[in-house]
């Protein structure tokens, strides 16, 4: 059952750099993605095009797109939270976006202000948006087993939303465990509820690392049968809305477990360290990457 290839979403450029209190420069977000797309990623989530009052880290979302175009065969989608952005998107030449809700109403208010129901009805006009020119949807649900301020959420909310994503046309529907909370206690049984509904070959798991158990969720995950993995480039990143959430599972160590269970990805682990000790020094911190801590010593 355990999947042979693993496809890698390299989210650091974004879901990393949109937690950084330091706005980091366009040139160095390029760079890094550059080197990332060098590693052989097969996706890298660029950036979004969302309020830069809500995310100024991101601000830059245009000039970003535009500097990475035509680089190699690797997808960049970007974030569109309404069909404001997805027109900013365009114009900016993007040729994949997602979507992003939540499972718990509270979280929901807090990260795009309106309900669930609202989101989707937004979504549903940004998706119809889309298909028209033939652009592929990601679509994420954050939340998937617990939530900043609602604390456990039902496995039942989160196969609804994510049943909503894929009927109005994702791809793809990611399930974000937002403040990394989840154990394979909690994230197996939402993942066997979810399945129920969406078929495996659609979903992808999005952990944040907070308790350290992101990857043995990402290894349950995989036994399910789940062979797409979203992680962050030494484990960039946070929750404005959750105080000491960590970034998602860094992708170096993701590399390394896979490389260890013989499943490919097509991912150049050295490659891959570099642009860590690249955005490292950039920013002037250590890596949230073990295998990137302990490769650096041999
Ligand atoms: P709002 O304030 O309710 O929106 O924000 P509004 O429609 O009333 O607009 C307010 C202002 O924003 C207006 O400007 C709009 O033009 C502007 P003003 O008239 O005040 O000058 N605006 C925009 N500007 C640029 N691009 C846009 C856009 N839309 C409106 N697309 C909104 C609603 C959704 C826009 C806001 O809440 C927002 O941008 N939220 C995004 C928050 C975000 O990016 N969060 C992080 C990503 S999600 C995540 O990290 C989770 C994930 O990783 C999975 C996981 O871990 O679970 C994906
Ligand atoms: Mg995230």
């Amino acid at each position: 059952l355990i999947p042979s290839y693993v496809k890698v979403v390299e989210v650091g450029p974004r879901d990393g750099l949109q937690n950084e209190s330091m706005t980091v420069p366009t040139s160095v977000k390029v760079e890094l993605i550059h080197q990332l797309v060098a590693a052989g990623l097969p996706v890298v989530e660029a950036t979004s095009f969302v309020s830069p009052k809500w995310v100024p880290q991101l601000a830059d979302a245009h000039d970003v797109l535009a500097a990475i175009e035509n680089l190699g065969s690797t997808q960049f989608p970007v974030l569109t939270p309404n069909l404001k952005g997805f027109e900013a998107a365009m114009a900016a030449g993007a040729k994949e976006i997602a979507v992003f809700t939540a499972a718990s109403e509270s979280f929901a208010k807090a990260n795009i202000n309106c309900t669930i129901e609202e989101s989707l009805a937004r979504y549903r006009q940004v998706c119809d948006a889309a298909k028209e020119q033939n652009i592929p949807i990601r679509g994420y649900v954050s939340c998937v087993v617990g939530c900043p301020i609602e604390g456990p959420i039902s496995a039942d909310a989160v196969a609804n939303v994510a049943q909503d994503l894929v009927e109005m046309g994702c791809y793809e529907v990611s399930l974000g465990d937002t403040i990394g909370v989840g154990t394979p206690g909690t994230v197996a049984p939402m993942l066997k509820v979810v399945m129920d509904v969406v078929p495996v070959e659609r979903l992808a798991v999005h952990f944040h690392d907070t308790y350290g158990q992101a990857l043995v969720n990402i290894l349950v995950a995989l036994q399910m049968g789940i062979s797409v993995v979203d992680s962050s480039v030494a484990g960039l990143g946070g929750c404005p809305y959750a105080k000491g959430a960590s970034g998602n599972v860094a992708t170096e160590d993701v590399v390394y477990l896979l490389n260890g269970l013989g499943i490919k990805s097509n991912v150049d682990l050295s490659k891959l360290l570099a642009a860590g000790t690249f955005i490292c020094g950039y920013l002037g911190r250590t890596s949230g990457s073990k295998a990137a801590l302990a490769l650096s010593k041999l």
